[in-house]
């Protein structure tokens, strides 16, 4: 979900409106192409309108040429098959991508899309990398090239974890290693104490933006460790795989803090899910369960 893209919706939307908008994402973005698996349908439409979206509505101070944009990622991704680009192939692209980007609110995150949505939206000045041009442009999109003939593959595209070189795999690899490179001032982490190994080292968190961190750029490691109202409690700062990410963050240098239920994502979740047993109770005391102070080193 890209937040622009939703917020100017709703402003010229009238009511019926809207819900024939809601059962259109139903029914084509849930049911629809995430199923077949291939390319997302009019990819090209996508990629050049949220490219016009982003520098004339919600970064004017960015030009770039956006149909050269399309240009640079088509002769990137078709003249490979489906699982052979690699990460310099989008080399080109990339450079006319303008990509500065401001201190102290970068927010990285693994497994807690929703958290991250809904605290983005929250907190103005939080910058991800589905808020730079090109996670913008490319958030939640799937491509391939055809094995046979030319062209992007819209019947079937290989998952992830079958090839190394995957079209998708490779350009969020890029975009994320310089996303990591630039962070500086306090960044925040964003990680799922509902799951095994919250902190995986597989993950492009763990894999590739946790060693483009520069201690000499970045104050703060700010982790907030968020499980599900109802659990399953996993881990936490002192538990399992994050104790593992302190550990290395400590071993390079840099200065961290973690906490278990930060008040405002608790009150997020809450009003996702304000029937929930754990919102019930009156506010003062959810201050007093949740609103601990962090630990850190
Ligand atoms: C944690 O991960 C699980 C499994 O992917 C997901 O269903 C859940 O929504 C996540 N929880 C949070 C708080 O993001
Ligand atoms: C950076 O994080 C540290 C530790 O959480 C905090 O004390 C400090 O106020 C933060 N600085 C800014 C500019 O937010």
């Amino acid at each position: 979900m890209i937040k622009g893209e939703v917020v100017a919706m709703e402003t010229t939307l009238s009511s019926t409106a809207k819900n024939v908008f809601v059962w259109f994402i139903v029914l084509f973005c849930c049911g629809g192409w995430k199923s077949e698996g291939g390319t997302t349908p009019n990819l090209k439409s996508i990629v050049i309108g949220r490219c016009y979206n982003y520098i004339m509505l919600i970064n004017p101070t960015f030009s770039c040429d956006c149909e050269e944009v399309w240009r640079l990622f088509e002769e990137a991704v078709v003249p490979k098959s489906s699982c052979s680009n690699q990460v310099k192939d989008y080399q080109k692209m990339l450079s006319i991508l303008p990509q500065n980007s401001p201190c102290h609110q970068f927010l990285f995150w693994s497994k807690t899309r929703w958290m991250m949505e809904a605290y983005t939206t929250l907190m103005e000045n939080v910058y991800t990398l589905e808020d730079t041009l090109v996670g913008y442009v490319f958030n939640q999109l799937d491509w391939c090239g055809h094995l046979q003939h030319t062209g992007f593959d819209f019947e079937s595209c290989p998952e992830w974890s079958t090839c190394p070189l995957h079209p998708v795999y490779s350009l969020w690899r890029q975009a994320s290693q310089h996303f990591a490179e630039t962070a500086c001032g306090n960044i925040t982490v964003l990680l799922n104490g509902s799951i095994a190994s919250a902190f995986n080292r597989k993950s492009m968190f763990g894999s590739v933006e946790l060693s483009g961190l520069n201690p000499s750029m970045v104050e703060y490691v700010n982790i907030k460790v968020v499980s599900n109202l109802r659990g399953p409690f996993i881990e936490s700062c002192s538990l399992g795989s994050i104790a593992e990410l302190i550990q290395i963050l400590q071993f390079r240098g840099f200065k961290w803090t973690c906490t278990d239920n930060d008040l405002t994502l608790k009150l997020l979740q809450c009003v996702q899910s304000p029937q929930d047993p754990s919102c019930q109770m009156c506010s003062s005391s959810l201050l007093q369960t949740q609103g601990s102070p962090p630990i850190g080193p």
